[in-house]
């Protein structure tokens, strides 16, 4: 069976150009971009990357390529990242890894970000199949919790508790992440401020029209859309 993951790694490296800065998110579809690029080692050398997961970082150092921390750039030629889930506004819900609010710091930086995505990744519209992932400043989980649970009465608030330590996980930006299953969705304008709003919420994880392009493989092949 082709591997759709490897097909949307392969066509996005067709997109990076020498001496690019380019920004990388998490995943496996990231992986096996970073694993492509370091095969094309006259390009390889001549790029720079970023990148907002610790596990991606650490394979583009592992294979020597040159990474710069985020905090040193302010400018970002693509931005590559998978996701949960994309409609065909490319708007995304992203972030199983709780690093979203990087995510999109490094996406904002960016001339382009382009998804990366398997089919079964694209909805006609976002659902209820994927939490919202919230990151909170630790000072405000109750309030957060609160207020979450006063405006969205139905939707099910899951703390990310570790299974080994049996403490909270703690972002890598050391605050609290929630994990929000609606049972419906508001018009994504209305949610991506409402959420927004609370104070002591650093970041959510719906990308609300941050995408410029989504790069999806299909059984029937690669196809490139835009918003
Ligand atoms: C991490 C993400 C990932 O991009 C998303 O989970 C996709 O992963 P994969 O490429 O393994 O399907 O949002 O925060």
């Amino acid at each position: 069976m082709t591997d759709l993951k490897l097909e949307a790694a392969k066509a996005a490296l067709q997109y990076i150009k020498p001496g690019q800065t380019i920004g990388l998110g998490a995943g496996s579809t990231i992986a096996h971009l970073v694993n492509l690029i370091a095969t094309e080692t006259k390009l390889a050398g001549t790029l720079t990357f970023t990148s907002s997961s610790f596990k991606t970082t650490g394979l583009l150092v592992q294979k020597g390529l040159n990474v710069k921390a985020p905090a040193l750039l302010k400018y970002i030629d693509i931005y590559f990242d998978g996701c949960d889930q994309f409609d065909p506004e490319l708007n995304a819900l992203k972030s199983g890894g709780g690093i979203h609010t990087t995510e999109k710091i490094l996406a904002s930086m960016a001339a382009e970000f382009i998804l990366l995505g398997d089919a079964a990744k694209f909805a006609p519209q976002l659902d209820t199949t994927y939490p919202m992932v919230i990151e909170v400043l630790p000072a405000a989980l109750q309030i957060v919790l609160h207020q979450l649970t006063t405006n969205f009465p139905g939707a099910t608030l899951k703390q990310r508790i570790s299974t080994q330590k049996d403490g909270a996980v703690i972002s890598d930006n050391g605050n609290m992440l929630i994990d929000v299953y609606f049972d419906k969705l508001l018009p994504l304008n209305e949610l991506n401020i409402s959420i927004g709003m609370i104070p002591g919420i650093v970041e959510h994880s719906l990308f609300y029209k941050v995408a410029a392009k989504a790069i999806i493989a299909g059984e029937d092949g690669i196809s490139v859309i835009t918003p």
